[in-house]
């Protein structure tokens, strides 16, 4: 029973929370096909993409927030809005009294604590270093001073507080700690009336009507999703990534089948809203800018975004796996949080794949992270803090893995690691082998977590390492060991 909802008044927020809660995995599972990921890629030609691509590619972690309306009930961003048939909401109630409701939680939507500062301290001591923040996602409710809309953090009970222009303050913020800036933007906007045309039914998750038939609507649509970049590219400081979600807002000539076959409902005419002009606009002002305009392969799919997925095999162009520290994206109360050893495992193996890590975690309503959440990005970053050398800065090379030994290699190619998440049960072996990146003769095979130089031979073109008596006593627990050395030249 989702959003049971009485005829006269919205459903109390602490009420919605529990019922997702228990309710949330059914979303999860149906929800898994939205973004998925492709071979296809077109590297870019502008040298100052190009150069941006390569310092992102260095970065290999970072944080992606989602917050907006949602996290006022702790329920799944957006998505309950939409009709398509996967949603399970109460069916005491209707879609019309929802949708009035969830619209009405802009009332309630106060994030007193807001805390930018703790969210960017807390990504930097994960070992985070970039960041991507949702500035509006389809429910089109925007975390930013917009002039486009009234529908908008600055607008309600926030806008007297100094800093209610968030995303401004949250920009500022990770800037301060260094991070390259990313923002999400979802091109839907399922509260614009020129997105969903209130004169009609909103069954799925696109515009609601025949763009051919009403150029002029789609027309103001565009101008508004164009003004609104522009806002963004314009008086947020410095900008790295525009990250655009919704890759359903497509031309309809790129709807391959490929794209057919993730099974969503694609209409007859074209959802264009035209990105060479966007992506020119928001480069003049922000030169270099990373486009990432999600499946829609081509110029301005700068890399590619799968989402809680790795892809099988290693990629040679620029990729990130999108996956989220629990099972929502934004703030759902009593989510359980992935382990730590889990998380690093997701890390290493991406980074081995050619890609990097982008981790989800959705602030609380008051506007502060949750402390759990705090505490596991906290011992993340304590293992990059040693280890980080294997990570940033690293490419893939050919023998990316053996079993569950993954490896990287420095950008000039000289240097190896050797990267082993710890087992399920706690237990390291006593050594482990790999063939293929054999090291040169002498060098030195080093726990990056200690420093400490372990022995290591050759035979039969096999390498076997002994592992540190300190690993198999557990004098020292490690969520996964790294291992630095020379390669053969
Ligand atoms: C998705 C969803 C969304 C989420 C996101 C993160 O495709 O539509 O709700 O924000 O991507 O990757």
């Amino acid at each position: 029973m989702l959003f049971q909802i009485t005829s006269s008044a919205r459903l109390p927020a602490l009420r919605a929370a529990f019922l997702f809660t228990l309710l949330f995995p059914m979303f999860v599972v149906a929800q898994g096909d939205v973004h998925p990921q492709s071979r296809e890629y077109e590297w870019p030609s502008d040298p100052q993409v190009k150069d941006k691509l390569e310092q992102w590619r260095d970065q290999k972690f970072g944080m992606i927030i989602h917050y907006g309306l949602y996290a006022v009930p702790g329920m799944i961003e957006s998505w309950a809005l939409c009709s398509e048939d996967w949603i399970t909401r109460d069916s005491t109630s209707d879609y019309g009294e929802f949708k009035k409701w969830y619209w009405g939680l802009k009332k309630d939507f106060n994030p007193a604590n807001f805390n930018p500062e703790q969210w960017a301290a807390t990504a930097k001591q994960a070992g985070m270093r970039y960041v991507v923040f949702t500035t509006k996602h389809h429910d089109g409710f925007c975390m930013f001073d917009t002039k486009q809309t009234d529908f908008k953090i600055t607008n309600g009970p926030f806008a007297a507080n100094p800093r209610a222009n968030i995303a401004k303050y949250v920009f500022d913020a990770f800037r301060q700690q260094g991070f390259m800036i990313g923002a999400y933007f979802s091109k839907p906007d399922w509260h614009s009336e020129n997105y969903w045309w209130p004169m009609y039914a909103t069954p799925d998750r696109n515009n609601n009507y025949d763009i051919r038939k009403f150029p002029w609507r789609w027309d103001a649509f565009k101008k508004y999703t164009y003004n609104q970049i522009q806002e963004l590219m314009t008086g947020y400081g410095k900008m790295d990534i525009l990250w655009l979600d919704g890759g359903w807002v497509r031309p309809l000539e790129t709807v391959t089948d490929e794209v057919r076959s993730w099974g969503a409902a694609i209409p007859a005419w074209s959802q264009d809203i035209d990105m060479p002009s966007i992506a020119a606009m928001a480069r003049k002002n922000q030169p270099g800018l990373l486009i990432v305009d999600r499946t829609v392969h081509g110029p301005y799919e700068n890399y590619q975004t799968p989402e809680q997925t790795i892809p099988k095999e290693q990629l040679d162009h620029p990729w990130e796996s999108c996956i989220t520290l629990g099972n929502a994206w934004g703030y759902v109360p009593n989510d359980q949080l992935k382990p730590t050893a889990t998380v690093i495992a997701k890390l290493i193996e991406v980074v081995a794949k050619g890609g990097s890590l982008l981790l989800g975690v959705g602030p609380k309503p008051d506007g502060t992270l949750q402390e759990e959440e705090v505490k596991k990005l906290e011992e993340i970053g304590a293992w990059l803090s040693k280890n980080g050398k294997a990570i940033y800065n690293t490419r893939g090379t050919a023998n990316y893995h053996e079993g569950n030994t993954w490896f990287t290699q420095s950008k000039d190619g000289k240097t190896l690691f050797a990267l082993l998440p710890v087992a399920a049960d706690g237990a390291w072996p006593a050594s482990i082998t790999w063939s293929g990146n054999i090291p040169a003769k002498g060098t030195a095979m080093k726990w990056l977590e200690t420093g400490e130089k372990l022995r290591w031979s050759v035979k039969d073109n096999k390498v076997m390492v002994q592992l540190p008596k300190s690993l198999l006593t557990k004098r020292i627990t490690v969520p996964a060991l790294a291992l630095e050395f020379e390669r053969v030249p």
